[in-house]
């Protein structure tokens, strides 16, 4: 299996080359009609990116109406006008007369030596008998008279079946399948298929037809890229061969028989489709897959219909009421329906045309067209902003969409209402967390806050600890003095940078790694003056993290490290955990000597107290550096970006502070008398959410906005795309802080439409720190130095392009000379 994968990785990066000497030579020296100009491998599939129809429709416009695209090694023909229409099927129709057969069932054919009415690929004589055969026999209109009488009577088995279970539990789809397909196969050999008593038989019979139509619907490889003709790598051709052996099972004695009586001279007076084939000459294995077929195509489409349509008037009993009284008033009490009775019932044809209708809207929600294998992926991944290409997917599909990644689904929601079912009302289903397989190499069980994939027992517990000893409001006001030391470090070190640029994340990155760690270890983690080798290190692991694993997406990979993600992650912790080694080593020690027991309790004390392991600890350790200091200086750097941008505002601000700021230190306890800087913090979330994306995985099918939700898919909610809804804010993209002033929407998760630290049971734990270290940082750099952009810029040429990580970050960073304010400020 390895081998096999090698090969093909080595095969997509050896192909390239060869393709484009081909594809140029073929295009110089051919006369193709005009077309896309296609990609290596792919071709054209990427210019297939809406429903298949629509998207034709438009390269038409550009191309004109005779194309050429190409899929894989496959040349593709489209006609869009009449002219051309008419040239393929009535002036070449004989010689265009072939259809596609999946190379799934060429296996299939091999075997049994395919006849098809459907597939076949080719019109020759058999194809053409098959045809006449199918017409004459099946869907002329004397059979169609004819048919009543049998579907009558398979209806009336079906009733007395139910008559026979008053009382009991009944599974409406299967017997109603049965019922379906016993009408089929009477018409096809004058006997029932399968008894309506044997449920076991049913639901195989059942299963084999649902998952022929699977494969039918499969994209295979083979069918684009001959080099993997007969491989048959995904498998489809052993399962479908599998699939009709089993099938087959069921009618071989059936034809059997029908054979042994012919011979003896039997003839039965009601010829039926089976003595037609054989009269015919056509032998049993080309029977069989006759039947097949027309059993797939017929059957459980009709009894999924009627399974849908009593499960909604069920549901709508005012629905079924009427019915009923339709039923009564028509045909009165006690009588059988009759095939000729169905056209005085308007109120049933209704019920069974918006069945219909909803079922096409009772399934995912709408979305981008999916390419074969690799799903909506290429619709992501452009330049780190998935959730620009989102937002504007969303205005294209809707608040809520549907896409493939690989083989995972995708649910992205982005409005309000759609917010609050997923993060509200299904909250609890939807409280696990997609998490990059790299992750697990770090250990089997690790417990992680922000990265557990499910809400287990012991993530609660973590979870309560992490509240009650960092971020209770009590610990956060008692910890104040060390926030406000910290941050005073950092306006001392900036007074000695005057006049010099400097990188704002990554100097505000040394403060706020600092403050967490004197939170967790009471120990500074970064001396501020040399900042870069440990700075590296925490960011290595983030980018690990945060970099997508292709084996989340196609398990095919899972076993394999193409990436080399996990043995990078292996060689990261080697280099960090020592680190925090040496900080667990030294506390344990002076715990045994009992040392500094006047000393005030820490975090990590608690978690020894708890008994956490070594490899736990030093997980949580990585885990919240990771998040407390890159989001603490994004959002800072974010915020200071906006005042820049916007001098009005930071105008305002200064004023604000240089009335209500005393001296010439910002102090924790001063944030409340700043209404002005709580409004800059709460615009400026708005327009950079720290995380861009809400991501979350469903524990469970669920339905949202009357769409099914299966279990296991990713379930995103676009904040960034909140923040600049245009029905819900007024000019959504303008930096305008005064518009929180006296206005009451928090972002404490309980208003949908601005959800900045997201909302339920995985809201960022950290937020009440975030919301007093980044005001506070803010303040202070705003009270103690004047900002101009290097160069001479103007403010309004800053840049704001954003990049999408793990968190929302400015993706050029932002670079600033910091100026002492004036003189009789300063003491
Ligand atoms: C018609 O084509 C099918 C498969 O494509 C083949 O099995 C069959 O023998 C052909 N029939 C005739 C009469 O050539
Ligand atoms: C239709 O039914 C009549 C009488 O039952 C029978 O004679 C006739 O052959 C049937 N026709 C077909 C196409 O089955
Ligand atoms: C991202 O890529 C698209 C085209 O693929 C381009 O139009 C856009 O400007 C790029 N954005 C950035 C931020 O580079
Ligand atoms: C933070 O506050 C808690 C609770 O008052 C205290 O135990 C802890 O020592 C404080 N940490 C720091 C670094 O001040
Ligand atoms: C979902 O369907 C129900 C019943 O058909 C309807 O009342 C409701 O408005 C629908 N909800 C949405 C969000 O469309
Ligand atoms: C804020 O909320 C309170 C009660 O929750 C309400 O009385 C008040 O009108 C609200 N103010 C604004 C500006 O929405
Ligand atoms: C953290 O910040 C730095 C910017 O200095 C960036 O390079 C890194 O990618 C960030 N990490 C994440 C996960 O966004």
């Amino acid at each position: 299996m390895e081998q096999m994968n090698l090969f093909f990785l080595n095969l997509l990066l050896v192909l390239p080359v060869f393709y484009f000497v081909l594809e140029y030579t073929r295009r110089k020296f051919s006369n193709y009609p005009p077309g896309p100009y296609p990609l290596p491998i792919l071709g054209n599939f990427l210019n297939l990116h809406k429903p298949g129809h629509i998207s034709l429709a438009n390269l038409a416009k550009v191309h004109g109406p005779l194309m050429s695209l190409r899929l894989g090694a496959k040349l593709l023909i489209v006609g869009s006008n009449q002219a051309a229409a008419t040239e393929i099927l009535k002036v070449n129709d004989r010689v265009m007369c072939g259809r596609r057969i999946p190379q799934t069932f060429e296996a299939v054919g091999k075997t049994f030596d395919l006849v098809s009415i459907l597939a076949a690929n080719k019109c020759n004589e058999s194809w053409k008998m098959m045809r006449t055969i199918f017409k004459t026999e099946l869907v002329s209109a004397e059979a169609t008279e004819n048919k009543s009488v049998l579907r009558e009577e398979k209806v009336k088995v079906l009733i007395d079946f139910l008559s026979n279970n008053k009382g009991n539990v009944v599974n409406i789809g299967e017997v109603v399948f049965s019922t379906s397909a016993n009408f089929v196969s009477n018409l096809l050999f004058s006997k029932d298929f399968i008894s309506i008593q044997d449920e076991g038989k049913v639901g195989a019979a059942k299963e084999h037809i649902r998952e022929m139509e699977r494969l039918a619907s499969c994209f295979n490889l083979e069918d684009y890229y001959p080099i993997f003709k007969g491989l048959d790598v995904q498998g489809l051709g052993k399962k479908a061969l599998k699939c009709i052996e089993s099938l087959n099972a069921c009618w071989d004695v059936i034809i059997d028989e029908r054979e042994t009586s012919i011979k003896n001279g039997v003839i039965s007076k009601d010829k039926d489709f089976l003595d037609a084939l054989l009269a015919n000459g056509l032998n049993k294995d080309q029977i069989n897959w006759i039947f097949g077929e027309v059993l797939i195509t017929g059957v459980d489409t009709s009894s999924g219909a009627v399974e849908w349509a009593m499960a909604e008037l069920i549901k709508n009993p005012e629905a079924m009421l009427k019915l009923r009284e339709e039923l009564t008033k028509e045909l009165g009490e006690g009588t059988t329906v009759k095939d000729s009775d169905l056209p005085r019932l308007p109120f049933l044809n209704a019920c069974v045309k918006e069945t219909l209708r909803k079922l096409k809207f009772c399934s995912y929600p709408p979305g981008p067209y999916p390419l074969p294998i690799i799903g909506n992926i290429l619709h992501l991944s452009s330049n780190d902003t998935a959730h620009v290409a989102l937002a504007n997917l969303a205005k294209i599909h809707g608040p809520i969409m549907s896409l493939k990644l690989g083989e995972r689904l995708l649910i992205v929601g982005s409005s309000h209402e759609v917010a609050t079912e997923i993060l509200k009302i299904h909250d609890r289903v939807m409280c696990g967390r997609p998490v990059p397989k790299t992750l697990e190499v770090l250990g089997e069980n690790l417990l992680t806050l922000v990265g557990a994939k499910s809400c287990t027992e012991n993530w609660k517990i973590l979870r309560g600890i992490f509240k009650t000893e960092l971020v209770a409001s009590e610990v956060i006001n008692s910890n104040a003095t060390m926030r406000e030391e910290k941050v005073k470090e950092l306006i001392d070190l900036l007074m000695e940078k005057v006049g010099k640029v400097v990188h704002i994340h990554d100097l505000v990155y040394t403060t706020a790694a600092n403050i967490v760690s004197r939170l967790l270890f009471s120990q500074d983690f970064i001396n501020i003056e040399d900042e870069r080798k440990k700075i590296n290190l925490v960011k290595e692991v983030e980018k690990l993290a945060s970099t997508p694993n292709v084996a989340d997406y196609f398990p095919i990979f899972s076993g394999l490290d193409v990436q080399g993600l996990r043995r990078n992650t292996l060689k990261c912790r080697e280099n960090l955990y020592p680190l925090w080694d040496a900080v667990v080593d030294g506390r344990k020690e002076s715990i045994k000597s009992g040392g500094d027991s006047c000393k005030n309790k820490d975090f990590l004390d608690v978690l020894l107290a708890n008994g956490f392991s070594r490899n736990q600890i030093n997980w949580i350790l990585t885990e919240m550096t990771i998040t407390g200091a890159n989001t603490t200086s994004a959002a800072v750097e974010w915020m200071m970006a906006e005042l820049i941008k916007n001098p009005e505002a930071m105008n305002k601000l200064g004023e604000e502070l240089a009335k209500e700021i005393s001296g010439n230190i910002v102090r924790d306890s001063d944030l409340p008398r700043l209404p002005y800087l709580n409004a800059c913090l709460k615009e400026s979330l708005r327009l950079h959410p720290t995380v861009g994306l809400v991501l979350r995985t469903a524990t469970e099918t669920c339905e949202v906005m009357n769409y099914t939700i299966p279990k296991d898919s990713e379930v995103w909610v676009n904040q960034w795309a909140l923040g600049r809804d245009p029905t819900k804010w007024e000019d959504p993209l303008v930096f305008n802080p005064s518009r929180f002033l006296g206005s009451n929407l928090s972002y404490m998760g309980n208003n949908f439409e601005y959800i900045p630290f997201g909302s339920g049971k995985r809201m960022c734990p950290g937020l009440p720190l975030a919301t007093r270290t980044v005001p506070l940082i803010v303040a202070s750099l705003v009270h103690s130095f004047e900002w101009y952009l290097p160069d001479d810029t103007s403010p309004h040429e800053l840049d704001m392009e954003e990049k999408l990580g793990l968190i929302l970050q400015k993706s050029n960073p932002l670079l600033l000379i910091p100026k002492l304010k004036a003189l009789e400020i300063r003491i």
